[in-house]
């Protein structure tokens, strides 16, 4: 009779749990347009996802018909399930004082926005580039609200720890970098420059300014620490760089990784303590093909591995570029890779490309384009 009892209750409990869980058979479909509440296409562009409160709340940049500058700021939109979303509004709008950095105008991109538990703040960094200066300026935005969907007060730009050395490297490194001169490399890309890069040509020349940064991400850690990855060097080098225990600032520990790998849109998840990031090369609004490394420390070393994209367009990443990694609550070793299909000509028309990690035996993560897939079956 006991048994019976346990059984039931124990049938009851799994019952409960399969009826709450938010996800249902409706597809996600790469490529298409995908319209919010009000039937328009979701304007989140370079995003990431947060998952709060039971809910998924998914910032981006928002983008215009012509122009991939910011004039309006970074969106926020919010779903239970992933497939539903609402437009939550402007999350970090441009400011109209032409003196501010985030004038309209200006280049905000890739936003992220992570919680900080101790001070119950919502933290946002951004790619910012200042009005009319191009991509020259390769900083980092960083706002704060109370409140998960904003507004958001910005709070204002870093460069990557001016004046301080990486973790990864050692003072004979330190030393042999600094006798490195830039003139000495009068071409770039030959074997002899990509060898003075990998040792700090470039890492040199912005030490006392702070490395750029721009193409990035964050990722917050089991234990709580949260580490901000950006692509630095004319986007030759990325930095993983921790941050301080509020997650506005650098803490002044970070790596130098992947030098002269020439990685942008960094993505990164973790799975039986392996480090996975999913990059790509730099070829602009164009896709290429991803690149994908490991690591068990997140400092590294970081090892690279193959293409993780498989099939027909696997060189162009199905025509995307990665964005984010998104960890399926409730959903063991479930993970969605992010991708933007950009359109530079009619940016406000770019697609998202959405596709289920997979495994393989040994655990190398892989994926498949899968024009229609759906979180309920795809992960039992
Ligand atoms: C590629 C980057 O990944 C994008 O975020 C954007 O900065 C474009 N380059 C600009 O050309």
């Amino acid at each position: 009779m006991r048994t019976l009892a346990k059984l039931f209750f124990a049938a009851a409990a799994f019952a409960a749990v399969a009826c709450s869980s938010p996800y249902t058979d409706a597809p996600i479909r790469s490529l298409e347009v995908w319209p919010d509440q009000d039937g328009v296409h979701i304007n989140a562009h370079g995003g990431g996802i947060l998952y709060y409160d039971n809910t998924f709340y998914w910032f981006g940049e928002h983008k215009g018909e012509r122009s991939n500058n910011a004039l309006v700021g970074v969106t926020c939109y919010s779903s239970k399930d992933l497939v539903n979303w609402t437009n939550e509004g402007v999350a970090l709008s441009v400011e109209e004082d032409p003196a501010s950095e985030i004038t309209r105008g200006s280049i905000m991109e890739r936003p992220k926005v992570i919680y900080n538990k101790a001070t119950g703040k919502f933290v946002m960094w951004f790619h910012l580039e200042l009005r009319g200066q191009g991509y020259n300026a390769a900083r980092s935005g960083i706002a704060i609200s109370d409140n998960v969907t904003g507004p958001y007060k910005y709070l204002g730009s870093t460069r990557g720890n001016p004046g301080i050395y990486p973790v990864n490297m050692t003072q004979q490194e330190i030393d042999e970098m600094n006798a490195l001169n830039r003139e000495d490399y009068p071409q770039s890309w030959t074997p002899e420059w990509v060898e003075a890069v990998k040792k700090g040509l470039l890492f040199k020349q912005d030490f006392q300014a702070g490395q750029m940064s721009r193409d990035q991400t964050l990722y917050v850690d089991d234990d709580g620490k949260a580490y901000h990855i950006y692509s630095a060097e004319d986007n030759l080098t990325l930095n993983i760089a921790e941050l301080t225990d509020d997650y506005t600032a650098h803490s002044g520990r970070y790596a130098r990784i992947i030098p002269a790998g020439h990685n942008e849109a960094p993505a990164i998840f973790k799975k039986d303590g392996v480090y996975w990031m999913i990059t790509s090369g730099c070829t602009g609004w164009d896709p290429n093909a991803a690149r994908m490394f490991s690591a068990t420390d997140i400092f590294g070393p970081w090892t690279q591995h193959p293409n993780p994209c498989t099939g027909e367009d696997a060189d162009l990443t199905y025509h995307g570029q990665s964005t984010f990694i998104l960890p399926v609550p409730g959903k063991k070793d479930a993970f969605i890779f992010m991708a933007d299909n950009w359109r530079p000509r009619n940016p406000i028309d770019g697609r998202y490309i959405w596709l289920p990690i997979l495994f393989k035996d040994d655990g190398t993560p892989y994926l498949e384009f899968l024009p229609e897939w759906n979180i309920k079956d795809q992960w039992k």
